[in-house]
């Protein structure tokens, strides 16, 4: 939406700057460039094919002495491959067989083309042939859905989605996920081309899963106010593959890359959000940046968070000049174990949910401070109780007392640190008000 309009207002420019370069005497006034060729950010030798697809920024380039990329414009031919405008002697590379492997195709020209359009620009051009408008805008401001075959690739403007009741799970990609209303827009529904499309209906495949609840909505979700956060930067919405090797992870590359080609769009200013709709275990760690009771070992225990699939980890330090009060509090509401050694940060437990539990990792032997606050709030307390598994750097100084419990470092077992994160999110995930619990009925 946003790119359309800028474009827009870069075509004006470019009409009046074109009648402006009738000769005058006036000097000539240095001129803003009339493109921000920066947010290209692409590499040189793709410059022709992206203005190949681009002419608006072809043509403003030609006419805009601050243009980096003249030289590339004698090669506005070159195409990728799958461009309408693409003449075959002009596109990136074309596969070169030379045997054929029977039973796969029975002719060195299939054998090519069916490398290209498999593995190779050809992708994309089946994939652009196939999109079809789901759901049909009317006026200006209306949504817009448009699928490829199988609901494989999808484009969509002005998308609605209401995640309030939304009901996560132990699957990472819950079928029914969005019932009807959650998500949709403001257009014409073609509901029965929709359904047709669900053959492939499956995590890794296609988005008939969740667009099959794709419902044309009676409001305009942004104009009538239906919205409590309105995202205009463009957005893709990825399933990963697994991010947890380079294999499968390359995968994840792959497919955006040809989005990216298929949507003619390589800006890098974009949102990528993983989807994922497995509910986990939000936990926040409020590290210290004061002189004592640091954890030691604190990355050492992070690490071993993060080898738990079900847990979402943070460290924060909130310190006020860092981090806004709103903000801290938005962390706060939003952690489900809340990690911290004794210390006032530790108030924050006012504002965690009624779910959420305090992990107090070690008290001090000051006992009752936090487990009393976290009481009277009524959330669950957990403190270290293994005194032969914590390592305190040494007896501690306090200015005037001497020896002092809080006044010096501590390293935690990792393994006992493990046992105790554990325990503690079976108490979250088993409180009656976890929001992510399983049906009863699905028991
Ligand atoms: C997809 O292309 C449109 C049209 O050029 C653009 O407005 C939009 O930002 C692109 N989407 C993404 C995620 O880059
Ligand atoms: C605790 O750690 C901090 C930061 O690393 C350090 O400045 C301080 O001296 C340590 N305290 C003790 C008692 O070793």
């Amino acid at each position: 939406m946003i790119l359309l309009i800028a474009f827009g207002v870069l075509l004006q420019e470019v009409l009046v700057n074109s009648q402006e370069e009738t000769p005058t005497e006036v000097e000539p006034i240095p001129r803003e460039p009339l493109y921000n060729y920066k947010n290209l950010n692409l590499p040189e030798e793709h410059i022709p094919y992206f203005l190949h697809s681009n002419r608006h920024i072809a043509m403003a380039c030609k006419q805009d002495s601050h243009c980096p990329y003249k030289k590339h414009l004698a090669y506005l031919k070159s195409c990728w491959g799958y461009e309408k405008s693409c003449k075959s002697e002009f596109r990136f590379g074309y596969p070169i067989c030379n045997y054929v492997d029977v039973g796969w195709t029975d002719s060195i020209e299939s054998a090519q083309e069916i490398f290209w359009r498999q593995a190779d620009f050809g992708y994309a051009k089946e994939r652009l042939n196939e999109m079809r408008t789901l759901c049909q805008p009317v006026e200006a401001g209306d949504s817009w859905l448009a699928c490829s075959r199988y609901l494989q690739h999808c484009r969509a403007t002005n998308l609605y989605i209401d995640l309030r009741t939304a009901k996560r799970n132990h699957d990472r990609f819950k079928e029914d996920f969005f019932q009807s209303g959650q998500i949709g827009g403001h257009c014409i529904l073609d509901v029965h081309t929709l359904m047709s499309e669900g053959q492939c209906k499956s995590p890794l495949q296609s988005w008939f899963a969740e667009l099959q609840a794709y419902t044309p909505l009676g409001f305009r979700p942004i104009e009538d106010g239906k919205c409590d956060i309105v995202i205009e930067k463009p957005t893709y919405l990825m399933k990963l593959d697994a991010g947890v090797n380079m294999y499968h992870h390359f995968c994840d590359f792959i497919n955006l890359y040809i989005t990216q080609h298929v949507n003619n769009s390589f800006s890098t200013d974009v949102n990528i959000v993983m989807w994922d709709t497995e509910g986990k275990i939000r936990i926040t760690i409020l590290a210290r940046s004061t002189e004592y009771r640091k954890i030691l070992n604190q990355d050492e225990l992070v690490k071993a968070l993060k080898t738990v699939s079900a847990f979402d980890v943070q460290v924060v330090d909130y310190k006020y000049k860092k981090l806004g009060f709103l903000d801290q509090l938005r962390i706060t509401h939003n952690t489900d174990i809340f990690v911290g050694m004794h210390g006032a940060g530790l108030t924050h437990l006012l504002f965690l949910p009624d779910w959420a539990t305090v992990f107090e990792l070690y008290n001090c032997e000051d006992e009752r401070c936090y487990l009393d606050l976290a009481r009277l709030r009524g959330i669950h307390y957990v403190t270290w109780q293994k005194k032969n598994k914590i390592f305190p750097q040494d007896k501690g100084h306090h200015p005037t007392l001497g020896e002092h419990p809080k006044f010096t470092n501590y390293s935690f077992d990792v393994e006992e640190f493990m046992y105790l994160v554990l325990q503690v999110a079976d108490q979250v995930t088993q409180h009656p008000k976890w929001p992510f619990k399983k049906k009863r009925d699905e028991l």
